[in-house]
């Protein structure tokens, strides 16, 4: 990825050129930018065709920085700051029914880890705050310092895959009655006496954590799921999808998605849900079965690819179909019963 589109956002997009061409782009098309960021994507979609793209990101720090290089683009860029997860109604709103492809790239970006004020990282001392919009009610302060002990537990577990959740919940709630805990440095610190190294991966103990509070936070696999069942209501026939993960539950995701929506299902009838009434066709054709991984050079010049995976699929002519809690629990979004004040609170 050429520095062009990484210097006057310091994040060096992943598995750029590898998305950008399963989205094909062609001359007249319209196409989706799920996550925005830096517009690594955004640029190299419109340099390689005269199409149009539609840009997502609801990270106010986003919009800030697009003003250095959106211009250029005229009225062949629309940028728009909400979740991806409201696509559909967003693009009602500028007159769009239908797109040629949709692509996320999802996570974080090197600009807000990196920003310490935005508490994301702990590497980076700051307030503990890892609100992607900056504005939700609910930070990773408020969480940690107010939540019950299982419920801290449960979102380690589920959104980290920690399996020693529940001693870190329990050290948190103690800490948290003499002091607050009020930065990434001072749960960091905490964490590294608590969990000890990690075994042979050599992670930082604070890792998984960290990425807890920050799916949890930002709702990432409710926003994930929601965004790729919007994109099957958005897309062309033909039209193409392409997703970038970073860790084992996103990918399990899109995976799950995919494979499920690209083979033909039963349906059951309204009234009588066990009887199957009809097959319902793919709306999806994978693109290939095993996800694109990056490169060694590309591992070595940027070490955040090192756990990328990209799938990408193509929209059928099958209508876009409804989907119940079944079926979200089938493609790995975690349903957890969290206690009736985190529930009301977030
Ligand atoms: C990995 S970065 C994308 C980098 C981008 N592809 C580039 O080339 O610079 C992910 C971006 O997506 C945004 N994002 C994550 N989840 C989102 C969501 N549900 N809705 C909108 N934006 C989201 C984040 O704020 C972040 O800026």
């Amino acid at each position: 990825m050429s520095d062009a589109y990484s210097r006057d956002y310091g994040h060096l997009p992943v598995l750029a050129a590898e998305a950008v061409s399963a989205l094909a782009p062609q001359d007249g098309e319209t196409y989706v930018d799920a996550t925005m960021g830096g517009g690594g994507y955004t640029r190299m979609l419109l340099e390689r065709a005269d199409c149009r793209v539609i840009a997502f990101d609801r990270d106010p720090a986003a919009m800030q920085a697009a003003q250095i290089w959106a211009e250029k683009y005229g009225s062949r860029l629309t940028i728009v700051q909400r979740p991806f997860a409201e696509m559909v109604e967003a693009l009602e709103e500028v007159s769009i029914s239908q797109v040629h492809g949709v692509v996320m790239d999802l996570g974080v970006s090197s600009l807000q880890l990196d920003e310490g004020m935005r508490g994301f990282s702990f590497r980076h001392d700051g307030p503990l705050n890892m609100r992607m919009d900056q504005q939700s009610t609910l930070d990773a302060r408020e969480l940690l310092n107010r939540a019950e002990e299982k419920d801290l537990a449960d979102i380690f577990y589920i959104y980290g895959e920690e399996k020693k959740s529940r001693i870190a919940a329990r050290e948190i709630v103690r800490v948290r009655q003499s002091e607050p805990i009020e930065t990434t440095g001072q749960l960091s610190t905490l964490l590294e006496k608590v969990l000890g190294p990690q075994g042979r991966e050599k992670i930082h103990p604070a890792t998984r954590i960290f990425q807890a509070i920050r799916i949890f936070i930002n709702d990432e696999l409710g926003q994930l799921a929601k965004g790729l069942l919007a994109a099957e209501r958005i897309l062309a026939a033909a039209g193409r999808l392409a997703a970038v993960t970073f860790h084992s539950l996103e990918d399990r995701l899109v995976k799950r998605f995919l494979t499920q929506r690209s083979a033909v299902q039963q349906a059951g009838s309204r009234h009588m849900p066990d009887v199957v009434t009809s097959d319902v066709m793919p709306t999806f054709s994978l693109a290939a079965r095993r996800p694109v991984l990056p490169s060694a050079e590309e591992i070595a010049a940027n070490p955040r690819a090192r756990s990328a995976k990209l799938r990408a699929a193509v929209r059928t002519q099958t209508p876009a179909q409804e989907v119940g809690p079944e079926f979200l629990r089938s493609i790995g979004l975690p349903q957890p019963v969290f206690s009736p004040a985190l529930r009301n609170w977030s």
